[in-house]
């Protein structure tokens, strides 16, 4: 078996329940954190399977669960730092990260509510170190009947929501009243799991540059098209309003242009 992650999980000492797609999601997030001190948090203990499978493959790594459940206390004694709370709770998590200060790794493997999910997103994103990783499992959960769903509100919806955050870091797209995208630097989907990855330093706003070379002036085929101008005559330039209103006139003209042909993709929308 090539995926180490796959074999411990059948080496745990006590029983997990995974989808099997995940251990080459596993692997591929968590490689990079193999040999460091980090702090990991998985939310949903329940037979402590999965606590030992993270023990075994980041073995310099802290690793605390967090359970609603009390029984799950007796992980302690197999070195695992317990926490008992309610995911959906605000303050749970202020107290939490009171407690533990910010931390690398968080697994959402808790009760797959949207709420909770959400809950789960919003509380912890900002005490996330950078380069760290909140991954929520499950997200299948949000096609499925019983918890809730179709919902405007499911929790896959508020992650196609972050895209759109994220883009909104190029100037002038648009702003969200409430903003995630000072700590998300890129949001991964893979089936049934959504990550996301923080970078504080990586946020910033983004500007086009250049880098001064020669330039051949070079024909952008882009605009090799004519958008003629509103107001031609250049007496008509010389005022300000003139100009925005023409401005305004030929960023139509080639949104018409842009658009020209796009109903015969709709197909690929459905
Ligand atoms: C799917 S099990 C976790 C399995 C474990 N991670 C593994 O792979 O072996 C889900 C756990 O989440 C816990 N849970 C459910 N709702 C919760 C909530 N609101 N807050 C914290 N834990 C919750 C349950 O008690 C249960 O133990």
């Amino acid at each position: 078996m090539n995926n180490i992650i796959k074999k411990y999980f059948y080496e745990s000492k006590s029983f997990s329940i995974k989808h099997e797609k995940y251990f080459n999601v596993y692997e591929k997030l968590l490689s990079r954190f193999r040999d460091k001190e980090i702090t990991l948090v998985e939310i949903g203990i329940h037979n402590g399977g999965s606590l030992h499978i993270w023990k075994k493959y980041l073995p310099k790594a802290k690793i605390i669960g967090i359970d609603i459940n009390e029984d799950c206390k007796r992980f302690e004694k197999d070195g695992f730092i317990i926490e008992i709370g309610n995911q959906n709770s605000q303050e749970f998590w202020e107290n939490f990260f009171i407690k533990h200060n910010n931390v690398d790794v968080i697994i959402d493997d808790g009760g797959h509510t949207n709420s909770q999910q959400i809950n789960t997103v919003v509380c912890c994103i900002p005490h996330l170190n950078n380069g760290g990783l909140l991954i929520t499992e499950d997200v299948n959960c949000s096609y499925m009947f019983e918890f809730g769903n179709p919902n405007k509100f499911s929790f896959i919806n508020f992650s196609k929501k972050i895209i759109d955050d994220i883009n909104f870091k190029f100037p002038n797209l648009g702003k969200f009243k409430y903003s995630l995208n000072d700590y998300i630097y890129s949001i991964q989907f893979f089936e049934s799991i959504v990550v996301f990855e923080i970078n504080r330093d990586l946020c910033h706003f983004n500007k086009i540059i250049t880098n001064d070379k020669e330039n051949y002036n070079i024909k952008d085929l882009r605009y090799n098209f004519k958008v003629s101008n509103l107001f031609e005559k250049q007496f008509f330039k010389k005022f300000k309003i003139l100009r925005k209103i023409n401005e305004i006139y030929r960023t139509f003209k080639i949104r018409n242009f842009n658009n020209k042909n796009l109903k015969k993709f709709k197909k690929y929308f459905k």
